[in-house]
């Protein structure tokens, strides 16, 4: 059998993804009325960590024993991946002695290169350029929410990041569409989120605007990790790009709001938003385990019904 990795968001195509959601509402029901469940036993995931995590980290990790396996965390600091050993040479040996990796790094290439020398799935836990785990947690809580994302409207609010680019090819895999809206010299670069032809998106200069009558506002961080030295100018340079209640009001009645977290209250998103009615984030954080067990029972097993 081929080996299947997710390295970007369409890797899967609806029908898959459609079925890592029954699965993952099934795996999440489970979980709640404490029935074990154990179909990887024996198997071992390794987590690759260049930069640093909490939700990621902790969603494997727990996810993969609760699945009856067990996971091994892996840094730069401390591991020889920081200290020049190629990729290539990496995902040779590291393949050798596990069943599944993910892998938190800066560009995607690298991603890439591992898992062309990879004996085994490759996951990606967040490049540069995607965040394809998040957004798969996301739309699963949408799902459950307000039931299915077709057709609906999804405003990104804030900077053009790797959270931003797997909206835009999840809305073309599963056809909604998103309104973007970031300040200048932060567009959105279609190259870069490996989109051709996606005419499931529209630019918006005024966020306002972006987010009249949107089922879905979401946001991320001004600056993401690997972006550091830009923080000071991008907090001026994005002071409008802030969602407020003024936002949420002109969204649709029953909008939900999502962010990846860690969120900053006062930056990109204010306390009311992210603290009140329309906010789903915690139920979006706990989805990142049930649908990574969804996923990774996928990549290991195939169909199983
Ligand atoms: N949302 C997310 O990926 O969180 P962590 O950086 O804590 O893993
Ligand atoms: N865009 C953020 C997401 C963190 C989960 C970053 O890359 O830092």
């Amino acid at each position: 059998m081929a080996i299947k990795h997710f390295l970007q968001f369409n890797d899967l195509n609806r029908e898959e993804l459609e079925y890592v959601f029954e699965r993952a509402r099934w795996i999440k029901s489970q979980f709640k009325a404490y029935k074990p469940y154990w179909p990887l036993q024996d198997r071992t995931l390794v987590m690759i960590f260049e930069k640093a995590s909490t939700r990621t980290r902790l969603s494997f990790e727990a996810g993969m024993q609760q699945l009856g396996g067990s996971a091994i965390y892996l840094n730069t600091r401390d591991s020889q991946l920081g200290r020049g050993e190629p990729v290539e040479d990496a995902a040779q040996v590291i393949s050798r002695m596990s069943d599944l990796v993910m892998i938190r790094t800066f560009e995607q290439e690298i991603i890439e290169r591992f898992a062309a020398n990879s004996r085994v799935p490759v996951i990606n836990g967040l490049t540069n350029e995607y965040h394809p785990c998040q957004i798969l947690a996301d739309i699963f809580t949408y799902i459950e929410h307000r039931g299915p994302i077709q057709g609906k409207t999804v405003a990104w609010i804030g900077d053009s990041n790797n959270v931003c680019n797997t909206w835009l090819q999840a809305a073309e895999v599963l056809d909604f569409n998103v309104h973007v809206s970031t300040p200048p010299g932060y567009e959105v670069e279609p190259e870069r989120a490996n989109l051709y032809g996606n005419d499931n998106f529209e630019v918006f200069a005024d966020p306002m605007e972006a987010a009249k009558g949107a089922h879905l506002v979401t946001t991320d961080v001004w600056t993401s990790m690997g972006f550091e030295a830009e923080n000071e100018e991008r907090m001026i340079d994005f002071v409008d790009w802030q969602v407020d209640g003024d936002m949420m009001r002109v969204a649709a009645k029953d909008v939900l709001f999502m962010h990846c977290l860690p969120a900053h209250r006062g930056e990109e998103v204010a306390a009311e938003v992210i603290d009140g009615p329309h906010s789903v984030v915690w139920d979006e954080a706990e989805n990142r385990l049930h649908v990574q067990k969804a996923l990774m029972e996928y990549l290991l097993l195939g169909r199983i019904k």
